[in-house]
Formats: C-alpha cells, structure tokens, sequence
C-alpha cells in the first residue's frame, strides 16, 4: 500500500468533491461526510464528464453532465450496467485526504 496526502479534508465541502493531482495521477475526491471520504476516477466513463464537479446521493456520485450515477465504493453505474469507474481506498489522517495509489 502506498498511501499519499492529496488534499486537506476541511478543503472539500460535505456532498461535493474535487479534482487532485498526486504521483502523476489525477483523482476525483469526495466529502460523503462523518469523516468518510472516496476517491474515484476523475473522468466519466460516458462522455468523458468532470465527476470531480458531480455531487453525493447516499454511496454514489452523480456526473454533471448527463446524470449518470456511480457507485463509490464499487464504481458501478445504475444507468448504465456497462460503465464503471475506478475507486481507491481514502483516509483522513490528521485532516489531511490519504489515498491509497495503485
Ligand atoms: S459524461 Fe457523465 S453522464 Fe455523460
């Protein structure tokens, strides 16, 4: 396991996400509040989406562009069977986001 600090935690909103850079990858992050945080595949598997700029609904996030919902925790989509994204353990560690690169 690598785990690297990619963002503070009081940085990202609860419900909202955000774009992140670390080991030359980029991530999509997410606040789903109680101190649990997701990090995902950045892009929308449909039309190449911005999911950093979706929001939370329960364990999923919602792409902006066509509302398409991806599961945080398997990355698989109810809309479409055919579409996942990729999920990576989080952690807050002394306010700060740690994922866990692959
Ligand atoms: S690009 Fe994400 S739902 Fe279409």
């Amino acid at each position: 396991m690598t785990w690297v600090a990619v963002a503070s935690a009081a940085d990202i909103p609860v419900g909202q996400g955000a774009f992140v850079e670390a080991d030359g990858l980029a991530f999509a992050v997410f606040n789903a509040g109680g101190g649990r945080f997701y990090a995902t595949s950045h892009q929308c598997p449909h039309e190449d989406g911005p999911l950093a700029e979706g929001w939370l609904e329960g364990a999923s996030v919602i792409c902006p562009w066509h509302g398409f919902d991806f599961d945080l925790t398997t990355g698989g989509c109810k809309v479409d069977e055919g579409l996942t994204i990729a999920v990576y353990p989080a952690r807050v560690v002394s306010g700060r986001v740690e994922v866990d690169l692959p």
